[in-house]
């Protein structure tokens, strides 16, 4: 494992610092970047919500929620302490311009340290709180904010909010997170791609039959159904993480890993994508919902339920994406992502196509078409199906054996979460894994083409058991191109 590189001193501002995002993602990160000495002594951490509590008090409810989201072997007293000696809560409403005055007291000037405005806040304070903290004095030189996703409903929605944030940060300063575009598994994609002579010749639709993006989840909602219903799967998961992924699949190589270079390549994937309409937005798009069912034997309630009444939100999503470029045009790119599928797997299929013809006779068994597997989470690896004779007497006998890549048998060491290295990438000022203001925008507008032709063809998610794969309609999308979604094998 590579040695950690401290970076230099900055403050880092967390708004929402009370909310989910902030105690199950942020603070543990925050605190293995304490726990591997990246964050020099005088850094320091102020986290702001409208919560009136001490920063004692912040500290137990930031104690607990390291217990449950950090193994207890990962867990320090001496880290905890030069943790805490740096992290300090505020109580402020932030969308209001007063108040600003106990915040800015913790924030240092002196050494020209990088300033960072985290907003974990509902997208929809963005715009107030970036002019508070303007108006307040605080905006600086130094400064980066982070937005998180999702950035607004609708593409409408979205440029409003990017014109707020940007009429007080230049757009060099916007970090627009994606959090799996800092993903270990993720980033190897490019490595994969374009570091190995062997993949590029054949990355195309001579060679590819089709792919499929899967990002299946075990758990439901988890206390989030007040903003998850009023995203579904559609926005919460396809509009970023699933477009950013189908991007770096889809790309053409970028000429270095400068961020312009690598993000001018990904918007050309997004703006290459087919829109679906109202006339083809049934067969190829699926829209589902969980009801009650059970996962690993456990009785699991629906989604009206947890709800607590109806609602015509997604919680599983399947698609059949169209790039319409000379390297993509026939290949589809079919990506499905659902809550309480019967286990947690993202997983990259590559289908290439079969040979042109056998040499082995029909006694021999099928030839199967080579496959890469790219595993994002969990149990990261790489899997290449190829074609083998099995060994020993009795004829000719083929089989596809994989060729496994584990990253847990290979790289031993624990390796920072997606949250870690994009936090530290913020403070030493590198948006290479962040989204531009161009790319959330040409995302949006394929994404507003399946709503409105959702709209417009008046179609409901259709109803699935916890615990299974979804409605029929997902397989049947494959299904009527006579292909079927890679779990279904198994
Ligand atoms: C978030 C979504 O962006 O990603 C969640 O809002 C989802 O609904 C999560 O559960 C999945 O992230 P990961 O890293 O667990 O795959």
């Amino acid at each position: 494992m590579a040695d950690t590189l401290p970076v230099n001193p900055f403050d880092f501002v967390v708004f929402g610092g009370t909310g989910d995002l902030a105690l199950r993602k942020l603070m543990p990160a925050l605190y293995y970047r304490e726990r591997d000495r990246q964050m020099t002594d005088c850094s320091r951490i102020i986290a702001v919500s409208r919560t009136d509590q001490s920063t004692e008090q912040y500290h137990a409810q930031i104690a607990h929620a390291l217990e449950q989201y950090i193994p207890e072997a990962d867990r320090d007293a001496e880290v905890w302490k030069r943790f805490t000696g740096r992290l300090s809560y505020v109580t402020l409403d932030a969308t209001k311009p007063d108040g600003f005055g106990e915040l800015s007291r913790y924030l240092t000037e002196a050494d020209g340290r990088a300033r960072v405005f985290y907003l974990a806040t509902s997208p929809s304070l963005f715009g107030a709180i970036c002019r508070n903290l303007d108006a307040a004095g605080l905006v600086n030189g130094s400064c980066r904010v982070v937005l998180e996703k999702p950035i607004g409903t609708d593409r409408a929605s979205a440029n409003r909010i990017n014109d707020e944030v940007g009429a007080v940060f230049p757009e060099d300063r916007i970090f627009r997170i994606d959090h799996y575009l800092g993903k270990e598994s993720v980033q190897n994609l490019m490595v994969l791609r374009f570091g190995n002579a062997l993949f590029e010749p054949l990355w195309n639709s001579s060679w590819v039959d089709h792919v499929q993006i899967t990002v299946a989840e075990s758990i439901g909602v988890e206390g989030r159904a007040d903003y998850y219903d009023r995203s579904g799967a559609l926005r919460d998961m396809v509009q970023n993480h699933f477009l950013q992924l189908l991007c770096l699949v889809a790309m053409e190589p970028p000429a270095s890993l400068h961020e312009d270079m690598i993000r001018n390549e990904k918007i050309k994937v997004l703006r290459a994508l087919l829109p679906i309409t109202a006339a083809d937005v049934k067969a190829k798009t699926v829209r589902g919902q969980y009801r009650s069912g059970a996962i690993n034997g456990k009785p699991v309630p629906g989604y009206p339920e947890e709800l607590g009444g109806q609602s015509n939100a997604e919680t599983l999503v399947a698609i059949k994406a169209e790039v319409e470029n000379w390297r993509w045009a026939g290949v589809p790119f079919y990506l499905r992502t659902g809550k309480r599928m019967p286990t947690r797997c993202s997983e990259i299929i590559i289908q290439f196509k079969a040979v042109p013809h056998s040499v082995f006779g029909k006694g021999a068994g099928e030839l199967q078409a080579n496959r890469l597997v790219i595993r994002l989470q969990p149990d990261e690896g790489v899997k290449l199906s190829i074609m083998t004779k099995v060994p020993g007497p009795g004829g000719l006998r083929l089989r596809s054996v994989p060729l496994n890549l584990s990253y847990a048998e290979t790289f031993k060491d624990r390796y920072p979460d997606a949250y870690e290295r994009l936090l530290m990438d913020v403070v030493r000022g590198n948006p290479s894994l962040f989204m531009r203001r161009d790319e959330v925008d040409a995302a949006w507008a394929w994404i507003d083409s399946i709503l409105a032709a959702w709209d417009e063809a008046d179609m409901k998610p259709e109803p699935y058991s916890a615990g299974s794969w979804g409605p029929i309609n997902s397989a049947l999308l494959l299904a009527r191109d006579n292909r079927r979604w890679h779990d279904a094998e198994f």
